[in-house]
Parts: C-alpha cells; structure tokens; sequence
C-alpha cells in the first residue's frame, strides 16, 4: 500500500496471473498495481518513475489517475499527449495534486497508447475520516477491494494494430484467472466472517470487456458510484464497465462456507466452467476448497436510471434535453477498423494540447489534433449527447461504449435504455455507457475546470482506433493558471 506522497516504479516483469507468462507493464512490480490510500483532502505526490527496459513494448509511459478532477492541476492529468509528453526511460515525473474533498474509489493506469493492456492499473482510495456512508450503512470492514480486469497473452503491440484481432484471453479477478484451456491456476480469494458486514470496492480495471459481477447466495447494496455516494440500491447483479466502479454492501449472513464471485465478460471466454471468470468468497472457518455454489437467482437487476445520488442537487439548466448553454451531439462511427466522433478520428497530436494552449492556441481551428478538438466556454452547462446510432448487431458500432471524461463527473441525465430524461435526481459518474442500438445516452456537466480534458471511449483499444475527442474548457483560463507558481508545498524531490 502505498501513501498519497510515493514512488511509483513503472517496470517490466515476467508475470503469469492465469498461468500463462508474458512480459508486463507494472506499477511497481505486481499486477494489479499497488494500492494507493489517501485521506480526504490529502495532498498528493507521486513520483512515477520509468524504468522500462523491454524493448518489445513501448518504453514510454504516463499515469493518469482516474476520476480525479484536478482542479488548478491539469498538467497532472497524466494524458500523453493532451496534458504532457510521455515519460521517456529512467526519467521521473513527480504528479502534484489534491482532489480537494473527492472522496471514494479510484483507480490509476497508464495513458500511453494501449499500455494499461500490459498491465499498468491499480486501485486507488480516498477514504473519509467523516465518511457519511460510514455510519449510514455500519460496516465493520470497508477495505475490501475487487478489481476486475481482462487480461491478454499478446502485448499491445501485437494487438494494436487489428481492432477486430483483439480478444481477452482471460478475466482476472485481484489479479488472478484461468484462462480456457489453461492449468488451474490459483484463483483470488475475499475472506469474511460470519456475520460482519463489509464495504466491497468494486473496480473495472478491464481495457475492453465488462462484467456481470455477481456473489453466490449474496445481494449486495450499492453506495457509491465512481466516487459519488449513493442512495442503497439492493442488487443481485451488478454491471461493471471500463472504467467504473461501486462500492456494495455485503452482509457474511450465509452459513460458513465458499461461495463464487463472479465475473461474466461480454467477450469470450464467458463461461464458468474450469473457475474461468471467478474468485472465492471464504468465510472464516470454510476448508480452503473451490466452491460448490450455483449461481442466480438474479431477481434484483441493476438500473443505472433509477440510482440515486446521497446528495441530490438538481441538475442545472433547463428541465429537457437541449436546454443546456451548449448541447454536443457526439455520434460515434466505425469504418474499417477505425473509430470516428462527428467524422473524425482521433490521432495524437505532435506537440501536447496543454502545450499548444501555453504557447497561445486558444481555438479548435488552432488547435490540433484537427477536427478532434471542441472548445467550451466557462462557466456554463455543457450537454452532451451520444447517439448510439449504428445498426451494427450489438449496437452502438461494436458497443456498448463506456465513455470517460477527465476533469469532471456528469450527471447521467438519460441513461441506457431510457428514452426520457431526468433533471432532478440523476446519478453523477465519471464513465457511462452508451448503451446500444436506439440509446442516446446524455450528459451534463459545468465548466468549472479549466483545461484541456480527454473524453474517450475506455475500451483501451478502442481509444486508439480514433474513439476520443479533446474538450478544451476555458483555453485562456487554463494558461492564466498554467502560469501561477507552483506551490512550494508541491515540488517534490524527485529521485
Ligand atoms: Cu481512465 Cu482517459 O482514462
């Protein structure tokens, strides 16, 4: 576990989460990466420090810490090529930030290219001394963490350069999986005891499936979504896409015994047979042995719609879609492989967006990449509509699409499946998916938070086809803070 002020090495290392060994990404040696804890309002610094050497994969690299705002500390965003340059070899960026009163689950991965695939993801809390759901819910163990993620026997650069090549061979679970017809590799296990109740923290660390994340003889209470606490949503199923996370309400209310987390990915392998997609819930007390449960029954399905910010605060603008200062419909496209918002695919630009802005680009025909770039204004209510308008089988050209905003969380004023809106009491979450054929999933945000933010698809793979656009809030404003002196407090030594 690592502190908000840390050392992060990025390394190469040989690892074999599902039993088959390639050579990985990794913060700091282990796969997922390590925990990083942090207390309400901590300052952060984090020296992240290349020591790639494996020439087969990128030696470059950037870490951007998911879900964090980063107000007045764009530049730490950690997005090559939106907010800095890549890391080049033995070289170190320190990452400055507070998420000033964000509270709740995170996680961090490279943003260089496709590398989060080869394994640079880890978790990342911010827990509250005050924390209200603490209280609320009474749970006597909130530590619990779950990440799930796909896993690939290919590195990135095999995969990259065929979108339709790319397929998971693996789900792993706190960085443990089989994969189909592999040996049985050791699978994660979540120890309880009997009658305790437990804060599981559930993280989608994938870089393209997601998962239908269930626990055998279980329900479980959702109370936070993406770092905003929740109303209690009683669930037997949960979907977690790219990007997102919950925390749930577990009750250990089950005779002592082993039960089956599972995991069920969109994309193949989705079976359980041979422990692929799973993980053991332990009671203390229950022989070490592989569970005998069967799932369902799945009665309480989740409804993103119907989820309920703890802290309701109206949406603002006018009470219908269209009625924000600045509506963007943001139509997704898919041709031959590549990906394209409004008819244009996203391609890295040469010199960095927060560089260009510095060096006095304040407008999109100024800024580059071409046609990729949407400036808002400040201060106002910006919507954004993302019409799944593709008639391919699943919808939503190849979707659903989990679609992440960096510097902000939106409310999800319509959601997946919903035809109608809602402006009083959505959810607010920093990733959503698009839903499928039909859907026009809308979001709204305010433009509270200079600087130039990535808006992408967080199917990994997908973002590098073309999948992402640059929202370039308040240009001016983010050069005027840009250029503020740094405080001292946030020059930290480097290594
Ligand atoms: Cu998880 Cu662009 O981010």
């Amino acid at each position: 576990i690592l502190g908000p002020s840390s050392q992060l090495n990025v390394v190469n290392a040989v690892v074999s989460p599902d039993g088959f060994s390639r050579s990985a990404v990794l913060a700091g040696g282990t796969f997922p990466g390590p925990l990083i804890q942090a207390y309400k309002d901590d300052d952060f610094s984090i020296a992240v420090v290349n020591q790639l050497v494996d020439a087969s994969m990128p030696l470059v690299t950037s870490v951007h810490w998911h879900g964090i705002f980063q107000r007045r500390t764009n530049w730490a965003d950690g997005t090559s090529y939106i907010t800095q340059c890549p890391i080049p070899p033995n070289s170190t960026f320190v990452y400055c930030f507070n998420a000033l009163g964000q509270t709740g689950t995170y996680w961090y991965h490279s943003h260089y290219s496709t590398q989060y695939c080869d394994g640079l993801r880890g978790p990342l809390v911010i827990y509250d001394p005050n924390d209200p759901l603490a209280s609320m819910y009474d749970v006597d163990d909130e530590n619990t963490i779950i990440t799930l993620s796909d896993w690939y026997h290919n590195s990135s650069t095999l995969l990259n350069p065929i979108l339709s090549a790319v397929i998971p061979n693996s789900t792993l679970i706190n960085g443990l999986g089989r994969y189909a017809g592999g040996p049985p590799s050791p699978l994660a296990v979540v120890n309880v005891v009997q009658g305790l109740r437990y804060r599981f923290r559930i993280i989608g660390l994938s870089c393209a499936s997601w998962f239908n994340f269930t626990v055998d003889g279980h329900r479980m209470t959702v109370i936070e979504a993406d770092g905003v606490e929740t109303l209690p949503m009683v669930v037997d199923s949960l979907p977690v896409f790219a990007g997102q996370r919950y925390s749930v309400v577990v009750t250990a209310d089950q005779p002592i015994g082993n039960y089956w987390i599972r995991a069920l990915p969109d994309l193949l392998p989705n079976t359980f047979d041979g422990g692929l997609n799973s993980a053991i819930l332990r009671y203390a007390g229950a022989p070490e042995a592989d569970p005998a449960t069967t799932p369902g029954p799945y009665e309480l399905e989740f409804n993103e719609s119907l989820l309920r910010p703890l802290n309701n605060a109206h949406v603002p603008g006018g009470a219908a879609i269209g009625q924000a200062d600045v509506h963007i419909n943001l139509v997704p496209g898919l041709t031959n492989g590549t990906f394209y918002i409004n008819d244009v695919a996203f391609q890295e630009p040469p010199v960095p967006v927060l560089l260009q802005i510095l060096s006095g680009a304040r407008h999109p025909s100024q800024l580059l990449p071409n046609g990729s770039v949407y400036e808002l204004p400040p201060n106002k209510v910006i919507e954004l509509s993302f019409p799944a308008t593709d008639g391919l089988p699943n919808g939503a050209v190849g979707g659903p699409h989990p679609v992440h905003l960096h510097g902000h969380n939106f409310w999800v004023v319509r959601s997946a499946g919903n035809s109608s809106a809602n402006f009083d009491n959505p959810i607010k979450r920093d990733t959503v998916s698009m839903g499928s054929q039909g859907d026009n999933v809308t979001v709204r945000f305010v433009t509270d938070n200079p600087g130039p933010w990535f808006f992408h698809c967080h199917i990994d793979w997908h973002l590098h086809h073309g999948f992402a656009v640059v929202m370039a809030e308040s240009p001016g404003e983010a050069a005027a803070q840009e250029s503020e002196v740094i405080p001292r407090k946030y020059l930290a030594t480097s290594t």
